[in-house]
């Protein structure tokens, strides 16, 4: 389980995201696998005459997410949605990977996927809006026990991100579940008769 990727839909170095994306991490690590972060954040506005071939930061990152099987976001809530760059990432994900077929499979195509966040209120609604985001994409979205974490009141003066045990305790449970979902997928690809 070596092509699982951290996305981050906040740009901000150490924001609230960044810090739930380093616990998330630290999960896996205790899991025993290796995840990277993708690196999205300098790719420019979609435009779709510049679609093929693309500028070469989404080269670059549809390249890291064609190599993938899994792809885990910790995203911010901006008035009820996701960050705008995020939604931009995943409309250059959408496309196509045969300009010659516009309805071939897409750079993101049946990957795993699942969507925590550190907002408000835990992010309910941008977790909502991103599931079904991923599904029309076509994505494997994991989300049975999708959860998020609270920015406390006091967090939003210290800028430090506060989890509590029953948070941390929710985390977990959703990245095991996230993990088996990519477990079943790595068997079923195993077995050559499937
Ligand atoms: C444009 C904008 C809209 C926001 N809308 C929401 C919102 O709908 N719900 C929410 O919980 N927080 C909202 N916030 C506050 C964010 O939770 C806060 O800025 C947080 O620090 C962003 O995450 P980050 O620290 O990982 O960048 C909004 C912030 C901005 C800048």
């Amino acid at each position: 389980m070596n092509n699982i990727f951290l996305v981050n839909g906040s740009t901000r170095k150490k924001g609230f995201n960044a810090q739930l994306m380093q616990k998330i991490a630290d999960i896996f690590s205790e899991c025993n696998v290796s995840v990277r972060e993708l690196h999205w954040q300098d790719i420019p506005v979609f435009c779709q005459d510049n679609d093929y071939p693309p500028p070469p930061e989404v080269e670059r990152v549809r390249r890291d997410v064609v190599s993938s099987m899994a792809l885990f976001f910790v995203t911010p809530e901006y008035n009820g949605y996701c960050p705008g760059g995020l939604k931009n990432l995943l409309d250059w994900l959408s496309r196509s990977m045969n300009p010659a077929n516009s309805r071939g499979e897409s750079f993101i195509h049946n990957r795993i996927t699942a969507v925590t966040s550190a907002a408000a209120g835990g992010g309910v609604a941008v977790r909502h809006n991103m599931e079904q985001l991923l599904g029309f994409v076509r994505t494997q979205v994991v989300n049975e026990y999708s959860c998020g974490v609270a920015i406390k009141k006091d967090d939003w003066k210290s800028g430090e991100l506060t989890i509590t045990d029953d948070e941390a305790a929710g985390l977990r449970r959703f990245v095991l579940s996230f993990l088996q979902a990519v477990k079943e997928r790595e068997e079923l690809k195993l077995n050559p008769m499937i």
